[in-house]
C-alpha cells in the first residue's frame, strides 16, 4: 500500500505563522507536525510514501527527509502549486500511486493511542473499496461530517455543513483501494473552487463500498490547523510524553518498531542529536530494542 501525507495549502488560518514557513513544519511540542501523521502512515506499515507540498517548501522536507532510506522507507516528494483541495492529492500524486490501494493523512491531523496500531493493521488488511473514520467532537461544523443509521452503516458525508445530521467529524486519515485515482480524475470543483474529499468519500458511498469506523476513547484525534488547536495539541503532546515516558511521533522510533531499521541504525540517527532528550531517547530505544532481541543465555551446564 502507498501512502500520501498531504502538506500544501496555504495555511492561512495560521498566518502570520505561515507567512514564510509551512504550517506542516511548525513545531509541535518537541518536532515538526509533519512527524506526526507521517509515523501513522508507518505504523500501518506504509514504507512508500508521497510528500506533497507548495512548490517552494519541497526543499525543506527534502532537507528533513531525503530519500527516506535513513528511516527505511521510500520518500518522495510532489508540487502542488495551487491549493485546489485535498483530493488534488490523488491527481498529483497518481504516479506514486500507480493502480495500488493508498492511504491518505493530512499534514496536520494527529492520532495517539493504544488501540491505533491494531485498528490501522485491521484496516489495511484486506482492505475493499475505502474506510473513513468518524470521531464524536462537540462542534463538528468546521469538518467533514458522517451520518449513521442505528447500526452504524453509513449514510451521508457533507463537507463543513452549516447544519450537521451529526457529531461525527472525518479525521483527515483515508485509505482507499486502487479505483481512486479514477474517482480523483472525474471530480468537479465544489461552490467554494475544491476539490472536496467528501465528494471521493461519496462516490464510494454510492457505490456501496465506504465503510466507516468509529474511533472510541482508545485513540485520540487532534487537528493542529489553528493557533488554539495548534498550542492544545503541543501540550496534549508534552503532557502524554511527560506522563508515559514515550515520545509520539518519533518516526525513528516507529521505523525501529515496523522493522524498517534495525536498532543500530536509530542509535545513530539518536546520536546525531545527541545534545537533545529527543536524541537520547532514540539512544535509550534502540538500547532497549536490542536488548529485546538478545536470547536469554543458557545457564552453564
Ligand atoms: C479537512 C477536510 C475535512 C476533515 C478535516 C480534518 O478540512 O476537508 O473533511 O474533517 O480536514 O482535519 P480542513 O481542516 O483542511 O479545512
Amino acid at each position: 500500500m502507498k501512502g500520501i501525507v498531504l502538506a500544501g495549502g496555504n495555511g492561512t488560518r495560521l498566518l502570520p505563522l505561515t507567512l514564510v514557513g509551512s504550517k506542516h513544519l511548525a513545531p509541535v511540542y518537541d518536532k515538526p507536525m509533519v512527524y506526526y501523521p507521517l509515523s501513522v502512515l508507518m505504523l500501518a506499515g506504509i514504507n512508500d510514501v508521497l510528500i506533497v507540498t507548495r512548490p517552494a517548501e519541497i526543499e525543506l522536507f527534502r532537507r528533513l527527509f531525503g530519500s527516506g532510506s535513513r528511516l527505511g522507507m521510500r520518500i518522495g516528494y510532489a508540487a502542488q502549486a495551487e491549493p485546489r483541495g485535498i483530493a488534488d492529492a490523488f491527481r498529483v500524486g497518481a504516479d506514486h500511486i500507480r493502480g495500488e490501494d493508498c492511504a491518505l493523512v493530512l499534514g496536520d491531523n494527529l492520532f495517539h493511542g493504544a488501540e491505533l496500531p491494531a485498528l490501522l493493521r485491521s484496516t489495511t488488511q484486506g482492505l475493499r473499496g475505502c474506510v473513513l473514520f468518524g470521531h464524536q467532537v462537540a462542534d463538528p461544523r468546521r469538518f467533514g461530517v458522517a451520518e449513521v443509521d442505528a447500526r452504524g452503516r453509513l449514510l451521508s458525508v457533507e463537507e463543513k455543513p452549516e447544519h450537521p445530521r451529526s457529531h461525527l467529524a472525518i479525521p483527515g486519515l483515508y485509505f482507499f483501494d486502487d479505483t481512486v485515482t479514477d474517482i480523483a480524475r472525474g471530480l468537479h470543483p465544489s461552490a467554494r473552487g475544491e476539490l472536496e474529499i467528501t465528494d471521493v468519500l461519496r462516490a464510494y458511498l454510492m457505490a456501496g463500498r465506504a465503510h466507516l469506523v468509529r474511533l472510541g476513547s482508545g485513540v485520540t484525534w487532534l487537528d493542529a490547523g489553528t493557533h488554539e488547536s495548534l498550542l492544545a495539541a503541543g501540550r496534549f503532546v508534552r503532557d502524554v510524553q511527560h506522563h508515559q515516558g514515550t515520545r509520539l511521533g518519533c518516526v525513528e522510533e516507529v521505523a525501529l518498531r515496523m522493522g524498517f531499521i534495525n536498532a543500530d541504525a536509530c542509535y545513530e540517527l539518536g546520536a546525531e542529536m545527541s545534545d537533545s532528550p529527543y536524541g537520547q531517547y532514540l539512544m535509550a530505544s534502540a538500547r532497549a530494542h536490542r536488548l529485546s532481541r538478545t536470547p536469554a543465555t543458557s545457564p552453564e551446564e
